[in-house]
């Protein structure tokens, strides 16, 4: 594939991992170089099979090596802990990284509060936050993108054009609701479908690691942010109902439009927005609603899209300089 960038994925034969695939079979700039899972030994649509007839390339064991020899540019789909493992070998051989994992979106003293103690403080310092409303010039830059967590990026979206209007000091309220593809394809008790099936439950209230994410990217005291994540039995699809108090007297639909002007992946509405209108696709649409001084947001995402994995490659385009809407899906699964 003469002129076209060799990249892998890695964690290919998982949710995020199939929508990277899916995404870079279509890029005109990319080639898909390298799949690698834990195990290797297969084919990419043994283990997916919506893909047959379509892509039966082989699934490699990873291998850093491997990698290297292959790829300018790997996406890392993999769980935290295990992607840091990578990082610092690949970025030491020279292959830039976009880790959709949460190993390099937060400081180390944070990070290890929340999740694990971590072992690649050096690259921690330079990895940049990969939400292009805040840093896309930083992106273009950098080695390595620690791809936001899909809570955090409907919250953050949604939050950013009110941040000077907010009164401070006072709670911000993140009230979430997730599809089950955001645990993982990992079965666990409370993502079985008898538990999900019907029912509608919240979970790791107030506590939940994205909202020192939330806080941190925002800079904003975590004391401050109250989140709360929802199951709801839907396969993917993120919306987040935001409160907080604003001092102004002001237009908040105008604020917003005016935000989100030239924004290539968000979408302000006039209506309250859903899930269905973003599935598939890279879209925010959000959505305001002012009372007084009470301002409501709601902020809708795919959770395996923009929450993931269409956002790692806007990221991935940046890093080679390649505009970033190429190969972005904007069309969504709707009915
Ligand atoms: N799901 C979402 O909506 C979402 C959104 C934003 C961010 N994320 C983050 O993205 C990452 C991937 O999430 P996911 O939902 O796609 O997870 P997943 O469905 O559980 O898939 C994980 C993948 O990692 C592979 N893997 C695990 N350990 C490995 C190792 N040591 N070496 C190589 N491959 C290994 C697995 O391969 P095997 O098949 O061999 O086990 C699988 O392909 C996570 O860090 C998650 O927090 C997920």
């Amino acid at each position: 594939m003469q002129n076209r960038i060799n990249v892998g994925v890695v964690g290919a034969t998982g949710y995020t991992g199939l929508e990277l695939v899916k995404i870079l079979l279509k890029h005109p700039f990319f080639h898909l170089a390298y799949i690698a899972n834990s195990e290797g030994g297969t084919t990419i649509n043994a283990l997916h099979p919506s893909l047959n007839g379509v892509c039966q390339e082989e699934v490699k064991k990873a291998d850093i090596d491997a990698i290297a020899a292959t790829c300018k540019l790997v996406f890392l789909a993999l769980p935290h802990k295990t992607a840091m493992a990578y990082v610092k070998p690949l970025l030491k051989k020279g292959v830039k990284v976009v880790d959709l994992s949460a190993d390099y979106r937060l400081p180390q003293d944070i990070y290890e509060e929340f999740y694990c103690s971590h072992t690649d403080s050096d690259n921690l310092q330079h990895a940049v936050y990969g939400l292009v409303e805040l840093n896309r010039e930083k992106i273009k830059s950098a080695k390595l993108v620690a791809n936001p967590g899909c809570f955090p990026t409907s919250a953050i979206l949604g939050l950013l054009p009110f941040l000077e209007k907010r009164v401070v000091n006072t709670p911000i309220i993140i009230d979430a609701k997730t599809g089950v593809s955001g645990a993982g394809k990992k079965l666990s008790e409370t993502t079985h479908f008898v538990h999900v099936n019907d029912n509608l439950f919240a979970y790791n209230p107030l506590l939940h690691r994205h909202a020192p994410e939330i806080a941190n990217k925002l800079n904003i005291p975590f004391d401050e942010i109250h989140f709360v994540p929802h199951l709801v039995p839907v396969t993917r699809g993120m919306l987040s109902s935001i409160y907080l108090q604003v001092a102004d007297d002001f237009d908040a639909e105008s604020v917003l439009q005016e935000y989100y002007r030239d924004a290539l992946h968000v979408r302000v509405s006039k209506t309250p927005v859903d899930m269905k209108n973003v599935a598939g696709t890279n879209f925010c649409d959000i959505y305001v609603q002012k009372k007084g001084n009470m301002l409501f947001i709601t902020s809708a995402i795919d959770n395996l899209m923009r929450g993931a994995s269409s956002q790692a490659v806007v990221n991935a385009n940046l890093m080679m300089g390649i505009d970033e809407a190429v190969a972005i899906p904007n069309i969504a699964y709707v009915p």
